[in-house]
């Protein structure tokens, strides 16, 4: 049993001082060590000893127990040091390398469009204000004069929103089909002179090459004393001038809006073309941008200012259609495919 004890000792010591790393290390701790390892073999047969005799060998077992642990301590401590030797002699990290580049994004051509044209409303003089997205049908139909039957309220034009737990008719809430309830909601907080425009996205269940379920549009709107037509003409050739060149050129044509009398549609020559006729303009030389009027008597009842006292004019201009006009750009959808290959070229 003695000679067995040493025989264990003379190997652990030869093993633990070769080896080479931790996984080596952990496999010679658990066979002579382990729960069913060398030593433990040796004390489990101690038991038939005479008495005297099994306390000699268990101080030697005990003995043998300290030497391996302490060899296994001394080899863990060597390896670590052999580790950081290594770490330290290895060829130095290279800070002059260039970095890993992240390619820099940019603003989607409509939200740059939408931001320039709300920008030259403002050097024009108009204030910028924001309004809800999610509107009621009071302030995108009732109150812009637009009766219980018009077609825009249709089930098949507007996003109704379900909003039960508000205890509201079911039709109350929608999500804005313009931006022209931004015109009621800022007449309700303030009086004339109003000079303001209001850019953002309104929605219609509407979905072809012209025409997307989620568009931009911004509104204007300039209230006060003798405000007329010829005003209206001017603002709007001003920021045409402004904000695609003094070359465009403009018409008006009369239209229809329940909120405005009159109404006009305003057309813009095709870059495309220069007026001659393309693809973009399909033929026409002209592309129209805004619906335009002077403010409906109606709207300024119902946001409560005193009759005959003040006339305005009103606009809404279609952001998607600007930029492409601005961009020659041929169809509509290809600003919300997001294919970076062409949002990239603005
Ligand atoms: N809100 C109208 C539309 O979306 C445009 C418009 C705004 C017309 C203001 C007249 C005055 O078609």
């Amino acid at each position: 049993m003695q000679d067995r004890l040493e025989s264990l000792a003379t190997r652990a010591r030869e093993e633990i001082g070769r080896a080479e790393d931790a996984g080596q290390l952990e496999a010679l701790r658990v066979r002579y060590l382990g729960k069913k390892g060398e030593l433990s073999a040796v004390l489990g047969a101690m038991g038939k000893l005479p008495a005297d005799e099994r306390r000699r060998v268990g101080e030697l077992a005990n003995g043998v127990k300290a030497e391996v642990e302490g060899l296994l301590a001394k080899a863990q401590a060597r390896l670590a040091d052999t580790a950081l030797e290594a770490e330290l002699n290895a060829p130095p990290i290279d800070v002059t390398l260039p970095g890993r580049g992240r390619p820099p994004g940019r603003r989607h051509v409509v939200s740059r469009t939408l931001e320039e044209v709300t920008r030259t409303f403002q050097r024009l003089g108009f204030d910028v204000v924001q309004s809800p997205e999610i509107e009621l049908d009071l302030y995108n139909f009732e109150s812009l004069n637009i009766p219980a039957d018009h077609p825009a309220r249709d089930m098949q034009d507007t996003f109704y929103v379900h909003a039960d737990w508000l205890q509201v008719d079911p039709g109350a809430i929608v999500l804005r089909t313009h931006t022209s309830p931004g015109q009621v909601r800022t007449m309700l907080g303030q009086k004339p002179p109003v000079r303001v425009v209001v850019p953002g996205k309104a929605y219609r269940v509407d979905s072809d090459a012209t025409h997307t379920p989620m568009f931009h549009q911004i509104e204007g709107l300039l209230v006060d004393k003798h405000v007329t037509m010829a005003e209206l003409k001017g603002t709007l050739n001003s920021f045409v001038a402004a904000f695609f060149g003094p070359e465009r050129r403009t018409r008006f044509r009369p239209s229809f809006f329940p909120f405005t009398e009159p109404s006009a549609e305003m057309d813009v020559s095709c870059a495309g073309c220069n007026g001659k006729g393309c693809r973009l303009c399909k033929g026409t030389g002209w592309l129209e941008i805004l619906g335009s009027g002077m403010v409906h008597p109606n709207v300024f009842a119902a946001v409560g200012y005193p009759e005959g006292e003040y006339t305005g004019f009103a606009f809404g201009m279609g952001i998607e259609r600007v930029a492409m006009l601005r961009y020659g750009l041929d169809d509509l959808r290809s600003l919300f495919e997001n294919d970076v290959r062409l949002l990239e070229q603005f």
